[in-house]
């Protein structure tokens, strides 16, 4: 029986102008997973078996944008920070349609404890979701990261990265070192991998070209990302080396013509990325 409930249940799903066909089981009511197609307002994220009443439903909802602050906005996308416990339907129907591209969380009701920033792109109808990541209030694992989502459409745009960049940001912003929960999913950790990867790079190249040291604690510091994760990042990529009791940290040159090459890519094609001081958040008290 619990393995069966795991089986995907949804075959097909509209959501604003896509068609997202989904990747594991969720645990939308039976009565909505029997039909050929879902329906799921892209605002309200309220779900739907027959056109006719999701269609009713679009003329009445007035939603254009979660239902939070927005926190940051740039030429490119906004950021609204939405708390579990006061917009509860929201952020469970948001559980609800992420389970379906995520294989292991098991979050979908108990909502309270957690705040979700939710990244969208705007155009005149609004503001569309493009992904989010949730974030307990008070994580005693010294998490930044619970779920994090770019929804099929968008994947592989580089939106995940700016998702990571921002859990960093607020990091930084409430002088804390975080790391996303335990455990990755494979592609959550290939994108924090190239994440972690390209930041490290970046300062070391900028410490060996002025000549500073820096220490695993220090690129810590600067990136507000936990020890172990720098540490554990130099060791997957091979950049310690210990001579007898000295500690060195190399950067392989297969890593430095990577760089080079986003360094020349990002002449043609800026690489988008999140401008820190366009952040307007306090850390909740
Ligand atoms: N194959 C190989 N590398 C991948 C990859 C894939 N399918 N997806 C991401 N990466 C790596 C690449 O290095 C990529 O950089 P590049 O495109 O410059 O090579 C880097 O990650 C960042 O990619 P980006 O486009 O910014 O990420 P994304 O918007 O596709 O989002 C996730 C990444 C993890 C949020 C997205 O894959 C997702 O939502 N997956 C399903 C949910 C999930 O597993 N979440 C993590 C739970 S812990
Ligand atoms: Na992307």
């Amino acid at each position: 029986q619990a393995e069966i409930s795991r089986i995907r249940n949804i075959t097909k799903v509209q959501f604003g102008k896509y068609d997202l066909f989904p990747w594991y089981f969720s645990p939308y009511p039976e009565a909505f997973t029997q039909e050929d197609l879902m329906y799921i307002c892209e605002f309200c994220l309220c779900y739907w078996g027959d056109v006719k009443s999701f269609q009713r439903h679009r003329q009445k909802c007035t939603l254009q944008h979660p239902p939070g602050n927005e926190l940051y906005r740039d030429d490119y996308v906004s950021f609204f920070e939405i708390d579990g416990r006061r917009q509860r339907t929201w952020c469970r129907n948001l559980c609800l349609l992420s389970k379906m591209f995520l294989d292991h969380k098991t979050l979908y009701y108990d909502v309270d404890p957690f705040l979700f920033y939710v990244m969208t792109s705007r155009d005149e109808k609004g503001y569309h979701l493009v992904g989010y990541f949730s974030k307990e209030k008070e994580s005693v694992d010294g998490y930044n990261v619970a779920c994090i989502l770019t929804l099929p459409q968008y994947q592989r745009r580089g939106y995940g990265r700016l998702l990571i960049q921002f859990s960093y940001e607020l990091s930084k912003i409430e002088n804390k070192l975080g790391s996303p929960e335990k455990p990755l999913s494979d592609l959550g950790l290939l994108s924090y991998r190239q994440y972690w990867t390209e930041r490290l790079i970046e300062i070391l190249l900028e410490c060996n070209e002025k000549d500073e040291k820096i220490s695993i604690e220090m690129l810590a510091q600067r990136l507000a990302m936990t020890t172990a994760d720098v540490e554990s990042t130099l060791q997957a990529k091979h950049m310690q080396v210990w001579h007898k009791t000295d500690h060195k940290i190399v950067i392989p040159m297969k890593l430095i013509k990577e760089h080079e090459a986003r360094v020349e890519k990002a002449k043609t094609k800026p690489k988008r990325e999140i401008d820190p001081d366009l952040i307007q958040w306090k850390p909740p008290v």
